[in-house]
C-alpha cells in the first residue's frame, strides 16, 4: 500500500491561507477531506478573477470530478452547511451533492449550540474566548460529554426523540446562564435542513478512506491553526478540536502509519483573531500597515485581525508537533515595502531567554527577542520563478528554513492560484 493521506495544516492561529493551498494542491488529489472544526473556518480561494470563501465545504469542491469528505472529526451545522451549498451552486452551477460525502459519525451543531456559545461568551465577560459563535465549543462538549447527535442518527426513527432530549438539556443550561432567548427559535429550519442533508451521501469515513487509498492518495485539509489546538494551543484561548496532525488520524479514521507528507502553512508575518496571548503582536503603525496591506479582516466574522511579526518560537513548536515535512510560506509579498523585517527567535521570560515554547504564555509575561533582516523593497507579486526572487528575500527564507528545520517547498505571493512558486 503506497498511497497515503497527505495533510495541509495551519501552523499559526488560523487564516494562514489553507484554502488557497488546498485549491492549488487539489489538482493532484482527487479526494480532499476535512477532519476537524466546523463553520468557524473561513477558507478563501481565488481563481479566474473570482473570490470564494468556504466554511464547512472542503476546498477541493471547485475541481471537476473531485470527492470531498466531511470527516467524523468535523462538527456540521446543517443550516449553515446547506446555505453554503445553495450559495455555491447558485454561483458556480456545481451540485455539491455530487462532490461531497459526509461521515455518519460527524457531530451535528444544533441551533441551541450556537445560543450556548453566545451565552457562555456573554457570561465570561473579560475572559471571553472571542469565539466565532458558531456553536463549535458546545457541540464538541456534547460530543465528549456523550450527549451529542451524529449525522448517522438522522437515519434512525429515534432522531426526533434524541433531538428533544438534547434540546431540553440545552434549554436548562441556557436558563441557568440567564440567557434571554427562545431555544426553539430555529427548530423548524433545523428539521428542514436535516431533511435536505439526507440528499447527500453518508459514509463510514474509516472504511471509505481505506477504500480510496487502495487506488489514490487523499489530501486532508486542516481548519484553524496549530496554536488553536485544544491540547497544544494557547489554552483556554483555543478552538475545541485537535488542529495538529494527530487530529487527522482520529478525525478521518486513518492509522498514523498512513499519514504521508505534512504541509505546514504559515504567513511571513502573523495574525490572530479573537482573544488570547500573542507575544509578537504590534500595536503601532507597523501593525496597522500589515492589516491594511494583508487585508487582515476575518473571512467569517469580518473582525479586524490582530497583526504582528512572525513568531519562530511558536512556529518551531508547531512544526515539531505535527512532523511537518514541507513548509509553505504565504503572503511574503505583503512585506515588500518594509525597511526591516523582524522575526521573533526567542522569548525573554522573567529575565530568562528561551526558544522553547513555554507552558504559560499569558499576555504580558513574554518579551519577544527579534532577529532583524533588511527588507527587499521590491514587489514580489508578479514573480513566478524561484530564480527571479531577490537575494534579500531568499536570505530571509533560508534563515526561516534553518530555524524551523524543514524545507519551504512552496512560496505563495498573492491570493490567486497562479501566484504560487514551487521550489525545485
Ligand atoms: P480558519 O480555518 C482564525 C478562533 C476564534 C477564537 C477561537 C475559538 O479560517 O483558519 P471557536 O469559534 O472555534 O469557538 O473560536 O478560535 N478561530 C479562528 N481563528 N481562523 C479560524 O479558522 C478560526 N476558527 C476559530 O477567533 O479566538
Ligand atoms: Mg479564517
Amino acid at each position: 500500500m503506497t498511497n497515503k493521506v497527505d495533510v495541509v495544516l495551519g501552523l499559526q492561529w488560523g487564516d494562514e491561507g489553507k484554502g488557497k493551498i488546498v485549491d492549488v494542491l487539489a489538482g493532484r488529489y482527487g479526494v480532499v477531506a476535512r477532519f476537524q472544526g466546523g463553520p468557524n473556518a473561513g477558507h478563501s480561494l481565488q481563481f479566474e478573477g473570482q473570490n470564494f470563501v468556504v466554511r464547512s465545504i472542503p476546498s477541493g469542491i471547485f475541481r471537476e470530478g473531485s470527492v470531498n469528505i466531511i470527516g467524523n472529526g468535523v462538527v456540521l451545522d446543517p443550516i449553515s452547511f446547506l446555505d453554503e451549498c445553495d450559495a455555491l451552486q447558485k454561483r458556480t452551477g456545481i451540485d455539491p451533492r455530487e462532490r461531497i460525502v459526509i461521515s455518519r459519525k460527524a457531530h451535528i451543531i444544533l441551533p441551541t449550540h450556537r445560543l450556548l456559545d453566545a451565552a457562555r461568551e456573554a457570561a465570561a465577560g473579560k475572559g471571553k474566548i472571542g469565539s466565532t459563535l458558531r456553536g463549535i465549543g458546545p457541540c464538541y462538549s456534547d460530543k465528549t460529554g456523550r450527549n451529542g447527535l451524529r449525522v448517522g442518527d438522522t437515519e434512525l426513527p429515534s432522531f426526533k426523540e434524541k433531538f428533544q432530549k438534547l434540546s431540553a438539556l440545552h434549554t436548562d443550561l441556557l436558563a441557568h446562564l440567564g440567557f434571554d432567548c427562545d431555544p426553539h427559535y430555529q427548530d423548524a429550519e433545523f428539521f428542514e435542513a436535516i431533511g435536505r442533508l439526507k440528499e447527500f451521501k453518508f459514509i463510514d469515513c474509516e472504511f471509505f478512506v481505506d477504500g480510496v487509498l487502495k487506488s489514490q492518495p487523499v489530501l486532508a485539509e486542516g481548519a484553524q491553526g496549530s496554536m488553536l489546538d485544544v491540547d497544544y494551543g494557547t489554552y483556554p484561548f483555543v478552538t475545541s478540536s485537535n488542529t495538529t496532525a494527530g487530529g487527522v488520524c482520529t478525525g478521518l479514521g486513518v492509522a498514523p502509519g498512513r499519514i504521508g507528507k505534512v504541509y505546514g502553512i504559515f504567513k511571513a508575518y502573523c495574525t490572530r483573531v479573537g482573544s488570547g496571548p500573542f507575544p509578537t503582536e504590534l500595536f503601532d503603525k507597523t501593525g496597522e500597515d500589515l492589516r491594511r496591506i494583508g487585508h487582515e479582516f476575518g473571512a467569517v466574522t469580518g473582525r479586524p485581525r490582530r497583526c504582528g511579526w512572525i513568531d519562530l518560537v511558536a512556529l518551531r513548536y508547531a512544526v515539531t508537533l505535527s512532523g511537518v515535512t514541507d513548509l509553505i510560506m504565504m503572503k511574503a509579498d505583503c512585506l515588500d515595502t518594509f525597511d526591516t523585517i523582524r522575526a521573533c527567535t526567542s522569548y525573554l521570560i522573567d529575565g530568562q531567554e528561551t526558544s522553547d515554547y513555554p507552558y504559560d504564555i499569558s499576555d504580558g509575561r513574554i518579551t519577544p527577542v527579534y532577529t532583524d533582516f533588511p527588507g527587499w523593497k521590491t514587489s514580489l507579486a508578479d514573480i513566478r520563478s524561484e530564480d527571479a526572487l531577490p537575494k534579500a528575500f531568499m536570505g530571509y527564507v533560508k534563515f526561516v528554513e534553518d530555524y524551523l528545520g524543514a524545507r519551504i517547498s512552496i512560496i505563495s505571493l498573492g491570493p490567486d492560484r497562479e501566484a504560487t512558486i514551487e521550489r525545485k
